[in-house]
């Protein structure tokens, strides 16, 4: 039998095996020079006119970009129904409301239209996911951001190197935040980055992840306010240095591997497909609806099945208003349908840059056949 083929896995070269080794032997572990050089790279990659720093998640980022936005109790942030859970956990986290709109179809994005009947007198900002790596329709968030007075907190968990018109998601707009966990397109193991315009949301972004320390003019530590500990290590901004260098080579393999996806798809009713995009869009994941309901058969049975012929399928996502937490707290999964769709039918097929045409024309072939 061929051997299993996961839905993700990241491509770590020898060079960064032996320059994490480096590091290791350097005795400076914890964040220095290595955590320097990846956020000049990153800023670099976005660029040069931004100011990035690192965190230790795209949660730890987010939740920091929240709180530097000024959100609070009882103020509410408008969220994708479909996301991962962190989207609305860190709103969640500063006793601030998530409100759900729902998500369009096609590009699995929140549906913008949606967005100003969601919008009350509390509401502060604004947080786009730009979904498995199609950006949302920018132009059309930064206008609604622009007439409603709010803050945006770009979820580019993962989106980074995604582009609009060319421009990288990031090297504009208010606050974006990138996720460099190991199923991204690029990783630094665990990991996150803030692109900002505004160096002093940047200070104070250092502040956050590292106990609210800021270093007087003499260089004597004070504490601001009681941060948190995110802060990168130089070992995995190594990991992450190198991973960078070879983003936009996995991002074209990802974009081949997804055409691969629609060739062998064409003419086939079995699925609905994902929005195809243009050559900004950098194919974080490759996912497609099944109606397991009206076949009969339920997802874990398929993902057995599935995994039994060599072939891990992922899930991402369960719609947030169908999770316990949020589903306690009153919201109802019925509210934001396309979201609960998607969250019940939605199967992610492997898609790395590692992979094989032929490993997607087996995928295609054993789908098929399992859905007969
Ligand atoms: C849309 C979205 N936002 C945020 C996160 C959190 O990222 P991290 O694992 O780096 O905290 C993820 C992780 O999968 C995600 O998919």
């Amino acid at each position: 039998m061929k051997p299993f083929l996961p839905f993700t896995r990241p491509s770590i070269d020898a060079e960064s095996i032996a320059a994490v080794g480096e590091v290791l032997r350097s005795g400076q572990l914890a964040s220095g020079p290595k955590v320097q050089a990846f956020e000049g790279a990153l800023a670099e990659y976005l660029g040069g006119n931004r100011q990035v720093r690192v965190m230790t998640s795209a949660t730890a980022g987010l939740e920091m970009a929240l709180e530097v936005a000024g959100i609070g109790p009882d103020d509410e942030v408008i969220v994708p129904a479909m996301s991962f859970a962190a989207s609305a956990n860190v709103v969640a986290r500063l006793r601030a409301k998530p409100v759900f709109v729902d998500i369009d179809l096609d590009t699995r994005n929140i549906n913008l239209d949606r967005v100003p009947a969601a919008i009350t007198a509390k509401t502060r900002a604004i947080m786009p996911v730009h979904f498995a790596g199609l950006p949302v329709d920018m132009d059309a968030l930064y206008g609604l951001a622009a007439d409603h007075g709010l803050r945006v907190v770009e979820d580019a968990a993962h989106a980074i190197g995604s582009r609009v018109a060319d421009r990288p998601i990031g090297s504009f707009g208010d606050l974006v935040v990138f996720s460099f966990h190991p199923n991204k397109n690029m990783t630094s193991i665990e990991g996150g980055a803030i692109s900002t315009g505004d160096a002093l949301a940047a200070e104070l972004f250092e502040q956050y992840r590292f106990h609210g320390i800021k270093r007087n003019a003499a260089g004597e530590v004070d504490v601001m306010f009681p941060g948190a500990k995110s802060n990168l290590t130089d070992i995995a901004a190594q990991v992450g240095i190198d991973q960078l260098r070879r983003l936009d080579g996995f991002n074209l393999r990802r974009r081949e591997l997804a055409g691969r996806y629609f060739e062998e798809f064409e003419g086939y009713s079995g699925v609905v497909m994902p929005a195809r995009g243009d050559a900004g869009h950098s194919w974080h994941m490759f996912q497609v609806l099944i109606d397991f309901q009206a076949r009969g058969m339920t997802r874990p049975a398929f993902q057995k099945i599935m995994a039994d012929r060599g072939i891990g399928i992922g899930v991402h996502y369960p719609s947030i208003p169908s999770l316990k937490y949020y589903r306690d707290l009153g919201y109802r999964d019925e509210d934001t349908p396309v979201a609960a769709r998607v969250g019940r039918e939605t199967v992610t097929l492997p898609l790395f840059p590692a992979m094989q045409d032929e490993d997607v024309t087996r995928v295609c072939r054993e789908l098929r056949d399992v859905l007969k």
